[in-house]
């Protein structure tokens, strides 16, 4: 089989197209023809070596996949040869085959095509652990989405919309905050050009229930002083490449709270909870509620170049690769 494979940790340039002996099921795993796999911010730290989790070389990257049951190993039931699903995995999703474990794979509806369905589990299972089960998110709460245009941002903004709060979409372009009104953002800021902590004593004067964080960097100090009493900043990620560090005191005088989120980890922590969410979220999707955004969808050999838009801050939504 074609799969693209990193041999240094390089980012984009480490990656060449391989062929490669395809993988056969062992007991508790299926095999899944890929026609469409993911790409996850993830993909350009693991391809740089930057990621908490560095596979040995050469390695197939790509965290989620869509398509087709080609095999099931030993013990596997309720899946099927020909089953439509879609599946996450630490690595492994930039190929024409993949093999998974039974536990992570999810039945995929007739109604969701194959790039909504490789685009949904890792940005939208994220967000609902993070809204949900993290901040509690409550209907009538403000929540403010920093990095929104991107796709766990895009997702936070949907999702926030479905659990019945009110959206502030924080990105650095008006293309970009155009993308997040389409999606349901009920006020925009654009950080690019407009003092953060101003524009949301405007939008929010008793200050945002919670904020939604993938971005990190400066934005991070700004958006935690935006907080209202008892407010709630969800760590998702450091797409600006920094790490901020916090003025503990901003907590005391709000009462409020920061919290990590870590979603693989949940995940295999405690599988039937996350296995609830992904129900309730392809519900959502199959009702209409949720319209998950494709950017564009790309030839697989095509990697190197996803991971660069990526990177270059380019992307709406997310991208798909299609073997
Ligand atoms: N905690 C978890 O379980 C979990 C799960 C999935 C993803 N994540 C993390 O969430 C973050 C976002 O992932 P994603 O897949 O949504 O990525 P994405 O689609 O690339 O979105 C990231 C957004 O961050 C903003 N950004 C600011 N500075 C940036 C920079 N220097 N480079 C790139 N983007 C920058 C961009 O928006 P603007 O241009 O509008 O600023 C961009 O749209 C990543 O750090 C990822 O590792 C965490």
């Amino acid at each position: 089989m074609r799969a693209i494979r990193c041999h240094e940790l390089t980012g984009p340039a480490g990656l060449r197209v391989d062929e490669i002996d395809d993988p056969t099921a062992g007991p508790g795993q299926v095999i899944i023809d890929v026609r469409a796999a993911g790409v996850n911010f993830p993909d350009v730290l693991i391809t740089s070596g930057k990621y908490q989790f560095k596979p040995a070389l050469p390695f197939i990257p790509g965290g989620e996949v869509a398509g087709v049951v080609r095999e099931v190993g030993e013990g596997v039931t309720g899946i099927a040869v020909g089953d439509r699903v879609a599946s996450t995995m630490l690595f492994g999703g930039f190929a024409e085959r993949v093999s998974c474990p039974a536990a992570a794979v999810f039945p995929l509806p007739d109604e969701i095509a194959f790039d909504v369905g490789a685009a949904i589990l890792v940005a939208y299972a994220t967000t609902l652990h993070a809204l949900v089960d993290r901040a509690r998110l409550r209907e009538g709460e403000t929540l403010l989405v920093l990095g929104a245009a991107g796709g766990v941002g895009l997702a936070a903004i949907e999702l926030g919309k479905c659990l019945g709060a009110r959206v502030i979409a924080a990105a650095s372009s008006e293309a970009k905050l155009e993308r997040c009104r389409s999606r349901g953002a009920d006020d925009t800021i654009d950080y690019s050009r407009e003092d953060l902590r101003g524009r949301a004593k405007v939008l929010a004067p008793a200050g945002f229930d919670v904020v939604y964080d993938p971005v990190g960097g400066d934005h991070t100090e700004a958006a935690i002083r935006s907080l209202g009493w008892e407010g709630r900043l969800l760590v998702v990620g450091f797409a600006s490449g920094t790490i901020p560090k916090i003025p503990t005191n901003l907590l005391l005088l709000k009462n409020c709270q920061v919290m990590g989120v870590f979603w693989g980890a949940f995940a295999m922590r405690e599988p039937a909870r996350n296995r609830e969410h992904i129900e309730r979220l392809l519900q959502w999707i199959v009702e209409g509620r949720v319209r998950p955004h494709i950017d564009a969808a790309l030839p697989l050999e095509r990697a190197g170049e996803a991971l660069e838009r990526l990177a270059r801050r380019e992307v709406r939504g997310k991208l798909v690769l299609v073997p």
